[in-house]
């Protein structure tokens, strides 16, 4: 899978996105180990803080269905009706989910807007010093 047809897998979970509240729509494709791809979009809530981030959701279906192990995330968000013109990065949230269930030096994060420019980088590079799993061994 290349990175472009991530992007694409990831442009295609966004228009899952329950937004009513921010009506900034976000999608994320998640590949596994095995080449697996796991799709999640943001699904918000009445009561605000309950609200799922698109790369949580991903996370959180592949983990359900017994995934440990992940390669790398496509990320793609922007406002309602917009082709998401800017990068959309994930929240401190989301890369502590990451830390949890992926290696931080070589997980790959690639974020794409809507105008073909993309950026990646590792989960350390995005959340550095993190903590994790093997801080508590
Ligand atoms: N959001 C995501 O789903 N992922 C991100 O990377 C950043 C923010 C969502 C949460 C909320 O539904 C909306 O975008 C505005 O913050």
């Amino acid at each position: 899978m290349t990175n472009e047809e991530l992007i694409l897998e990831a442009k295609k979970a966004r228009e899952h996105a329950y937004t009513p509240y921010s009506h900034f729509r976000v999608g994320a494709a998640l590949v596994t180990k095995s080449g697996k791809i796991y799709h999640g979009c943001n699904i918000e809530n009445a009561a605000y803080s309950p609200t799922n981030c698109a790369e949580r959701t991903a996370f959180f279906r592949a983990v359900y269905e017994g995934e440990r192990e992940f390669t790398k995330i496509a990320v793609v968000g922007g406002p309602e009706g917009s082709d998401a013109d800017e990068l959309c990065a994930p929240c401190g949230v989301c890369r502590q989910v990451m830390m949890e269930f992926c290696d931080p030096e070589t997980f790959q994060i690639i974020l794409a807007d809507g105008k073909g420019r993309c950026l990646q980088r590792t989960l350390k590079e995005m959340l550095p010093f993190g903590f994790g799993p093997e801080n508590l061994d």
